[in-house]
């Protein structure tokens, strides 16, 4: 069942503090199913704290995170991890491939950790490979792959379980801005496709075109943009 207004995460009042840093100062939040949400505010401005917060990586100092209705704060850490492997997948700057793994092993890591068969989940893998059209990069290693290759097969691996939200942090950074575009393009597309939220930090006006809607973080403070289109 989803949250009321048909948003599957949202979170309130976020605050997060760090010693003397407010990382978070009573930030918001929400997405609806198969949404993309960009994050965008300065370095420093609490972007990755909120994604870290909502994700169930970080725990808030309060406010409430609610996921499909559940509230994360009444949860164990088991049932939160069990939730991370289950219902969401990760994209982050730098790939963070398994450097000792095969490209589609690397894909097929989170089927497998929840308990896929290895040809079941290396098919499944292959699958979203060629929709990230990496497929003919399956039997390489991550190093030896470009950095846009490589991020596409990160992106491959975050949706390979059917998230229905995937978190992506900048994930485009490390990238000019032809393999950035492409990566942006096929991420947009197959969440679309599988009706996946995406949650997208990013400093680029240019990246954050591809979502449906924006929110600006500022001294850990939320707002959301009016698009200057
Ligand atoms: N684990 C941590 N320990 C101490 N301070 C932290 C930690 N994580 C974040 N901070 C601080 O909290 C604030 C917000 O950091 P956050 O990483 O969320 O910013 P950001 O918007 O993602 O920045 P960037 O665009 O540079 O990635 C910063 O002042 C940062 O130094
Ligand atoms: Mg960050």
């Amino acid at each position: 069942m989803n949250a009321p207004g048909g948003s599957l995460l949202v979170a309130e009042n976020l605050r997060k503090a760090y010693g003397p840093t407010m990382a978070l100062d009573g930030a918001a939040f929400s997405i609806h199913p198969g949404e993309v949400v960009a994050v965008m505010g300065p370095s420093g401005s609490g972007k990755s704290t909120l994604l870290h917060c909502l994700a169930g990586i970080v725990t808030p100092d309060s406010g409430s995170i609610t996921y499909d209705g559940r509230e994360l704060a009444t949860m164990n850490d088991a049932q939160r991890s069990q939730l991370r492997r289950s219902e969401f997948g990760f994209v982050f700057q730098f790939g963070q491939l398994v450097p000792e793994l095969t490209c589609v092993e690397n894909v097929a890591l989170p089927l497998r950790l929840n308990g896929t068969p290895r040809k079941q989940a290396e098919r499944t893998a292959l699958g979203w490979m060629e929709r990230l059209e990496v497929d003919d990069l399956a039997k390489k290693r991550p190093g030896e792959v470009s950095g846009g290759q490589g991020q596409r097969v990160a992106v491959a691996r975050s949706l390979v379980t059917s998230p229905r939200v995937v978190f992506a942090d900048e994930p485009t950074g490390a990238l000019d801005s032809l393999n950035g575009e492409r990566v942006m393009e096929l991420l947009t597309e197959a969440a679309r496709s599988a009706s996946t939220a995406v949650v997208l930090v990013t400093h680029e006006a240019r990246v954050a075109a591809y979502s449906d809607r924006e929110i600006v973080v500022r001294d850990g403070k939320s707002r959301d943009m009016e698009r200057v289109v």
